[in-house]
């Protein structure tokens, strides 16, 4: 597999040719100079600094002509919470770290080409739709509000990438391209849209189960990263911030023109359960609508089958399995429903 390194620093191309030949072919490029080499095979991999203006700018060149190359790594060492974000508006696929994870996503990567025996290129509806959550999310973070037009948009697009090429696909793809907080939103959208046009939905409906999707974890955008991209499991107080995020989302969009009551329910209400055992309000089922009852299915599966760096996904049946477990929690009705979603779509 080609991999076009594209750095600011000469010291790092012999360095990262030492890390991956002979494995992968390596071809260098020192920004600001020479030109690119057209290619619209293998993987792009930037090691820049995209606090300085000036390399921003040349990288936009670089990217600009090498856009038809489907997997873009930044490597962003300690994860500066600026230049990831600034990694994913110039179109990464996915933000490594240090060498162990380079080389587990190279080989991440190299598998599922193989497996497809030909390069793919991001489906628009994928590349919409996390650009609007990471746009949405930056937003928040400095302070901004919500875009709802934008959230209208990204929720038309994954209607669409789900419509056309079903469940399976989306989630396949989603997978591979994105990581973290926005791999979770658009599996979330993913799912509550398939699970709406599979119970027969009409379009409005499935507009609205996809927007309270797309905003069900708004919140998250106010939670510290260190809580929210922490591997493994939260202490206790870390756990008790993180379940404010509901609470938070609610107070971002309530007071937006336009923004749909059921949307807000969605978005404050998604981890309630129907024997009055979630949060944050300790609703039990009579306060509990149907479209929440759904989200949650959809949010919970989601999550059990997502992709994480420190873990492999689990399987859609397993998935399935816990939620038939969660007897009393989501309605049983809906989860029998689900099924074809779960494990056919
Ligand atoms: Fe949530
Ligand atoms: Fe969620």
């Amino acid at each position: 597999m080609l991999v076009h390194f594209v750095t600011d620093e000469p010291g790092k191309i012999p360095a990262i040719r030492a890390m991956l030949e002979p494995r992968y072919r390596v071809t260098p490029q020192l920004l600001g100079t020479g030109e690119t080499q057209f290619s619209s095979s293998g993987v792009l991999m930037v090691d820049a600094d995209l606090r300085v203006a000036t390399r921003v700018e040349q990288l936009k060149l670089v990217l600009s002509e090498l856009r038809s190359i489907s997997e873009k790594l930044f490597v962003v060492q300690s994860h500066i919470h600026h230049m990831v974000t600034q990694a994913y508006a110039l179109g990464a696929t996915a933000v490594v770290r240090n060498a162990r994870e380079i080389v587990f996503k190279l080989a991440e990567i190299e598998v599922a080409q193989k497996a497809s025996k030909t390069d793919f290129a991001i489906s628009p509806e994928i590349a919409v739709g996390a650009a609007a959550f990471e746009s949405m999310f930056a937003a928040i973070r400095s302070g901004k509000s919500v875009n709802l037009s934008e959230a209208e948009h990204a929720t038309s697009q994954i209607v669409n990438g789900i419509a056309q090429n079903g469940l399976g696909a989306w989630l396949d793809n989603v997978r591979r391209y994105h990581e973290g907080t926005f791999q979770h939103c658009l599996l979330v959208t993913g799912v509550a849209v398939g699970f709406a046009l599979d119970l027969g939905f009409t379009y409005p409906d499935i507009k609205r189960l996809g927007m309270a999707a797309t905003l069900h974890d708004i919140g998250k955008a106010r939670i510290p990263l260190s809580i929210l991209d922490k591997p493994g499991r939260l202490e206790p107080v870390e756990d008790e911030i993180m379940k404010r995020h509901p609470e938070i989302g609610y107070e971002l969009l309530k007071d937006l023109p336009g923004i749909r009551p059921e949307v807000l329910d969605g978005v404050r209400h998604h981890h309630e359960y129907l024997d009055g055992s979630g949060y944050p309000d300790g609703l039990t089922a009579s306060g509990i609508s149907d479209l929440v009852r759904l989200l949650t299915i959809s949010d919970i599966f989601a999550a059990l089958v997502e992709s994480r760096p420190y873990r492999p996904p689990m399987s859609r049946e397993d998935a399935y399995k816990i939620l038939c477990g969660m007897d009393g929690k989501l309605e049983g009705t809906l989860v029998k429903a689900f099924r074809k979603v779960a494990l056919v779509a």
